[in-house]
């Protein structure tokens, strides 16, 4: 297909601004700045958002110097009224792409419409297996010899959107949650950065449940 019918995703500035949704750790966040700083992502974490105070993501973006933001949800009266609030942000930082990293709520209408088919995910799981909370739990207890991780664009149902990558990893025999999370970890932090500028090279199309990745642009293997 001509480069021409492929989305043109940058901004005007020509750098993709991304807002980063994150509850936690912000390891995945991390991956996105390291991979930023290191040259490997042409694009600018333009704010980082956060349903929890204590998010360590929120520390992290301010090393960085990133804008960080803890909205309070128990100030809203509805999801859709905290969505709306984060919308007003993500558009006051003129954010065009979002990454949901370790985004430990469920996102509303409000936010996936206007940012249709453009909202990343990482679930680490090998979706459509174990959405949801607890993924690595879930694995383990189910029994499964692989398990991994799955990026995805989000759509109005939990974690099943159109998916963009996934890397499989081993389970081991009397693994534990950590180690297993652990080991898929690895990959998150991987694929999400190569993922985000496939996107900002504007080499992914999403039709349907597919997303085509043009041709001759890959994931690579190592980072
Ligand atoms: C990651 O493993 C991510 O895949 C998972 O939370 C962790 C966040 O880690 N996300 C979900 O379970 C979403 N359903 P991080 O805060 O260190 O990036």
């Amino acid at each position: 297909m001509p480069r021409e019918e492929w989305p043109s995703l940058k901004s005007p500035e020509g750098i993709l601004r991304l807002g980063v949704l994150a509850s936690g750790r912000g390891s995945n966040l991390q991956s996105i700045l390291e991979a930023i700083g290191r040259g490997d992502l042409s694009a600018r974490v333009a704010v980082v958002i956060s349903n929890k105070k204590e998010a360590q993501a929120l520390e992290r973006a301010a090393q960085y110097q990133v804008p960080a933001l803890f909205l309070d949800p128990s100030h809203y009266l509805s999801r859709e009224a905290y969505d709306t609030a984060i919308l007003q942000q993500l558009k006051e930082y003129r954010v065009e792409l979002i990454v949901l990293a370790g985004y430990m709520r469920l996102v509303t209408r409000t936010l996936i419409e206007p940012y249709h088919d453009r909202i990343i995910n990482i679930h680490p799981s090998l979706l459509p297996a174990f959405p949801g909370m607890h993924a690595h739990r879930q694995a383990l207890e189910y029994g499964v010899r692989v398990s991994g991780c799955t990026l995805h664009f989000v759509d109005e149902e939990m974690d099943h959107g159109p998916i963009v990558a996934q890397a499989a990893v081993p389970v081991f025999e009397g693994d534990t949650e950590e180690q297993l999370s652990e080991r898929i970890l690895a990959e998150e932090h991987r694929l999400l950065p190569q993922v985000l500028q496939l996107y900002a090279e504007g080499k992914l199309k999403v039709e349907g449940r597919k997303v085509h990745i043009q041709e001759g642009a890959s994931i690579r293997k190592n980072r």
